[in-house]
C-alpha cells in the first residue's frame, strides 16, 4: 500500500495498492500515440470523438500531440441495464452535433474492458456513414470477447485489475490523479 503524504492528500487519506502508470510513463505513451495518429492519417477530415467521462484527460493530451488538422467532439453513451429489453443496445445521451458523414472519425477511450461498450458504439456510428472508424484507448485489459476488426491505436495492456486515475474513477472520484493507480 502506498500512503505518501501525496497520494493521501489527493485521496483524502485512502491508499492505493501501486501505480501501476507513473506521469511521465503516461506522457511519453502518449506522445507515441499521437505521432502513430499523426502519421495513420495523411489525407481527409479527421474528428477525434472523446467517450466521456472516462476519456476526458487523456483526450486532451492526445489530441495535443496530433500535428494535423483535426476537429474534436465528445459523445456520452449509456448502456441499458441487462434486466432491459434492448441490452445489447446502448443509447446516446449526448450525440456529436459535428457531421460525421465523409469523415474519418476516431473513437477516444479510456480503458477497453469486455470491448461491448466499444463494440456497440462502433456498431451506431458505423451507420453515419464515415469514410474510416478506428478506435484509440489508453488502456486496453484484452478481455475483448471478440477482437475489434477495426483500425486501433492501444496506450497500454492493462493488468486485471481495477484501475483509478488520468480519467479513469471509482463511483466518480480519483478521475483527477495524475497517475494509474491500482485501487484494492
Ligand atoms: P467494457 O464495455 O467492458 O469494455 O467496459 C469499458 C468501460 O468500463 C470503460 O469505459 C470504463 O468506464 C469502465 N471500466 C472498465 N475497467 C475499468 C477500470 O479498471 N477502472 C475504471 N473503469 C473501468
Ligand atoms: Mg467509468
Amino acid at each position: 500500500m502506498l500512503r505518501t503524504p501525496e497520494i493521501l492528500r489527493r485521496t483524502g487519506g485512502k491508499p492505493v495498492k501501486s501505480i501501476i502508470f507513473d506521469e511521465a510513463t503516461i506522457a511519453a505513451r502518449v506522445e507515441e500515440l499521437g505521432a502513430e495518429i499523426t502519421e495513420a492519417y495523411s489525407d481527409g477530415d479527421l474528428l477525434v470523438l472523446g467517450l466521456l467521462k472516462g476519456s476526458f484527460i487523456f483526450l486532451s493530451d492526445l489530441v495535443r500531440k496530433i500535428e494535423r488538422p483535426i476537429q474534436v467532439d465528445f459523445l456520452v453513451a449509456s448502456s441499458y441495464g441487462e434486466a432491459k429489453v434492448s441490452s445489447g443496445s446502448i443509447r446516446l445521451l449526448y450525440d456529436p452535433e459535428t457531421r460525421l458523414e465523409g469523415k474519418h472519425i476516431l473513437l477516444v477511450e479510456d480503458i477497453i474492458d469486455t470491448g461491448k461498450t466499444l463494440q456497440r458504439l462502433m456498431a451506431l456510428l458505423g451507420t453515419r456513414k464515415p469514410v474510416s472508424l478506428a478506435i484509440c484507448a489508453l488502456l486496453d485489459k484484452q478481455l475483448a470477447v471478440e477482437p475489434c476488426p477495426e483500425l486501433r491505436f492501444v496506450g497500454f495492456r492493462a493488468p486485471p485489475a481495477f484501475l483509478v486515475g488520468y480519467g479513469l474513477d471509482h463511483a466518480e472520484n480519483y478521475r483527477h490523479l495524475p497517475f494509474i493507480a491500482d485501487l484494492e
